[in-house]
């Protein structure tokens, strides 16, 4: 019958649109849920009219934890079950990385907790700025060093160590020690600490930062906090004024275009598991808050954006972002955006 068409036509086109989520600012402010996202994932994970799932994936400069554990935070905090197979943080790429370096160096985030991150990715030998601390603390005159530092440490000799590469995962705790160790590293002959370089250049190891946001959506009050951008910056300065020369280095997560090649990839392969078809669906709709990270890469991917309200974005109402603006249109909250790009697809 007509009807049975029609809404055959509506579930080919509801496998035929996808949508990319960011996480700060559009379904969460830091630990807290943004009450639309929850209802958001409700909806697409089935409870709609045509109860078939609409298929996501979470797309986020988040990190600093194993993908398991983000995932499983995520889905107690949205009531919503969240698999590994459709979510990808800033490091998620990086993985590819251990297939060249052997030692790295890796920063940023909770505790410890990167280490297992970059273990899990296949970095036979990593070492956190604290192990160093712990095997010299002379190294950071001004670091901080807990208790529960020296019990989690892992301090060998790393004198006698050369190391491949620098890795920074996720924001910094320890500003102090992160900029010292990391300098240290790129000042140094080939990865060798305690040693000073006769030329910054030649024998400099490399350098790989997790994302660039300058700012993003926390639960805080004000305008947005500083994140990894600032402190990428920060050490591009330092090195600048020592040595004279850029420091040449490698940014992933939004808005670079390997995070949205890789993407794809994850989108087709979830397509397989949720609908079991192998095929990347056409219209694929980003939902995010930050104008220079989300807006600008959706839109230069040829991905549908839609900016929210709920972030960093702080335009007035009908305003959209003048330098990098959404495509598909600025909403209170991800809700609207979500049921939007529903009614025009379906
Ligand atoms: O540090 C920035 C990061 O937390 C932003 O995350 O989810 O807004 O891309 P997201
Ligand atoms: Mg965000």
């Amino acid at each position: 019958s007509q009807v049975q068409d029609m809404s055959k036509e509506k579930v080919a086109a509801a496998k035929n649109m996808a949508f990319a989520f960011d996480i700060d600012g559009v379904l969460c402010h830091g630990t807290e849920p943004i009450e639309e996202g929850k209802k958001v994932l409700k909806m697409l994970n089935g409870d709609n009219e045509l109860g078939i799932k609409i298929p996501y994936i979470l797309l986020t400069n988040g990190g600093g934890k194993t993908e398991e554990a983000r995932c499983a935070q995520l889905a107690g905090l949205l009531e919503a079950p969240i698999s590994t197979d459709q979510f990808i943080q800033s490091h998620t790429p990086m993985q590819a990385l251990s297939e060249y370096y052997e030692t790295v160096l890796v920063c940023g985030g909770e505790d410890f907790k990167v280490r297992e991150v970059a273990e899990t990715y296949g970095f036979k030998n990593v070492v956190h700025p604290k192990d160093i601390m712990a095997w010299d603390p002379t190294i950071s005159p001004w670091g901080i060093f807990s208790e529960k530092d020296r019990a989690n440490a892992k301090p060998r000799d790393f004198s006698k160590m050369k190391f491949d590469a620098i890795l920074v995962f996720a924001d910094s705790r320890d500003y102090a020690t992160d900029f010292q160790i990391i300098m240290d590293l790129l000042l140094c002959e080939d990865g060798k600490l305690l040693t000073k370089a006769k030329d910054p250049v030649a024998n400099r190891i490399p350098i790989y930062f997790s994302q660039g946001d300058l700012v993003f959506a926390t639960n805080h009050k004000g305008p947005a906090r500083l994140t990894q951008g600032a402190f990428r910056i920060a050490i591009e300065a330092q090195y600048k004024a020592l040595t004279g020369v850029e420091l040449e280095r490698v940014v992933y997560g939004k808005p670079e275009r390997a995070t949205y090649t890789y993407a794809d990839e994850v989108l087709k392969s979830w397509m397989e598991q949720i609908h079991n078809e192998n095929k990347l669906p056409e219209n694929i709709y980003m939902i995010g808050d930050n104008p220079q990270s989300d807006i600008i890469g959706g839109n230069m991917y040829g991905w549908n954006t839609c900016l929210v309200r709920t972030g960093v974005f702080q335009g007035k109402e009908g305003e959209n972002d003048s330098h990098n603006p959404a495509n598909f249109g600025v909403f209170d909250t991800v809700y609207e955006a979500v049921t939007a790009a529903i009614q025009k697809e379906l």
